[in-house]
């Protein structure tokens, strides 16, 4: 490999993979596609912007022409895939835009990988596809029941990926990543939402009575697994990545609020998000054990330092909680903490 295209690569998680491949792979040419929906941001991307090895077009994975006009004038020969829409309440008030990115768009990515004889092809996926499990946890080859629209369209693109593995011998793998955290999280997931809200003395809107379990996971750390699974996963392959460190909604807002040293009277009970899964859990055992990774860092210090980076980085948040992010509080919210109170 040496040239890779990371599509959606200036939302979260993908900035910190392009970031870090810059970082560790200094012979690789990083080719950021992303089409900058409210999510993407280029201020993600500015610690590397003036390197020489990285390049950023604009453009939609769902464009077969914009996509294949990328491919080849970056002579592209891996693809990791991290665009999607990936907010399960945006999924829940409007899925349409869901299955035209995380369906269609990865098709769209699939076949013109395929005309242009690109054979590695790796996709970031979620363990929501698994739906929600009461106790134990969910391994690689269990069923996919995905609730909300937006686990149904990343179950959707895994499967396209199945197809083009097994029809036509693309070299896929996928990784199904747990509750992922750190900086340059837009400020929509319960993190970075709790703890910029907080940081205002605001309202911590949360759904139902908070004891809904989630496996939460460093973002150096989903980034690491992914670079690992990229360089050394076997064809066809699915690898779970979780935090392997469970807590329930009310524990992590407890820990955001300490840190801050806010009091806890932030909390509001509200209205549940409608098909809410319960509990979310995976095991590491394939991916430890087949590709010998594992996370190097604790929930506790990732975290408390996260907390501190949206402290120090007030110039990064401030901005994005205007306009467009405004208009989805107030559909998400507004009536949700009215009834609260
Ligand atoms: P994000 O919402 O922060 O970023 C998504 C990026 O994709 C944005 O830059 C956006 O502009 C881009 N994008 C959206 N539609 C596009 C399109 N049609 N064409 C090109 N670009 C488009 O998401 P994230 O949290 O960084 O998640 C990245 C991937 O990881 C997603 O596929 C998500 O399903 C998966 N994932 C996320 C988590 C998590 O906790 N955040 C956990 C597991 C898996
Ligand atoms: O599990 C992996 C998934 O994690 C990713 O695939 C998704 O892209 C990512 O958004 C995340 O999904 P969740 O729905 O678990 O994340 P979110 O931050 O939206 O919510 C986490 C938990 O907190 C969930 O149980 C709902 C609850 N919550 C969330 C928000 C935004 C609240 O109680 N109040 C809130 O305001």
């Amino acid at each position: 490999m040496q040239n890779i295209l990371v599509t959606g690569g200036a939302g979260f998680i993908g900035s910190e993979f392009a970031r870090r491949m810059i970082a560790n792979h200094p012979s690789y040419k990083v080719v950021v596609f992303d089409k900058l929906t409210y999510a993407g941001n280029l201020d993600n991307l500015l610690p590397i912007s003036e390197n020489p090895n990285y390049a950023f077009v604009q453009g939609d994975i769902t464009d077969h022409a914009a996509v294949e006009r990328t491919l080849e004038e970056h002579a592209i020969d891996a693809i990791v895939n991290f665009a999607a829409e990936s907010h399960v309440d945006r999924s829940i008030l409007n899925p349409d835009a869901f299955i035209q990115t995380d369906v269609v768009g990865v098709y769209v990515l699939l076949e013109s990988a395929r005309k242009l004889g690109i054979n590695r092809f790796h996709h970031v996926s979620t363990d929501e596809v698994y739906g929600s499990i009461p106790e134990g946890t969910f391994r690689e080859g269990d069923s996919l029941e995905p609730n909300s629209p937006y686990a149904a369209s990343k179950a959707g693109g895994e499967m396209m990926l199945r197809a083009y593995h097994v029809t036509y011998g693309m070299h896929t793998t996928v990784t199904r990543g747990s509750n992922t955290f750190g900086p340059y999280q837009y400020p929509e997931k319960i993190a970075p939402f709790f703890i910029t809200e907080a940081l205002d003395d605001r309202p911590l809107p949360l759904y139902g009575d908070g004891m809904q379990v989630r496996d939460w996971l460093y973002v150096g750390d989903h980034c690491d697994a992914i670079d690992t699974v990229l360089h050394k996963g076997a064809p066809g392959e699915i690898y779970n990545v979780g935090g392997e460190h469970e807590l329930h909604n009310i524990e992590v807002t407890h820990f955001i609020l300490q840190a801050l040293g806010k009091p806890e009277t932030l909390i509001r009970h509200v209205a549940d998000r409608p098909g809410h899964d319960r509990r979310y859990a995976l095991t590491n055992d394939k991916i430890r054990r087949e590709l010998g990774w594992s996370q190097q860092h604790t929930f506790e210090e990732a975290m408390a330092a996260t907390v501190e980076w949206y402290r120090q980085n007030e110039w990064w948040w401030r901005k994005i909680k205007t306009g467009e992010y405004l208009d989805f509080y107030k559909a998400q919210y507004a009536e949700r903490l009215a009834q609260a109170e």
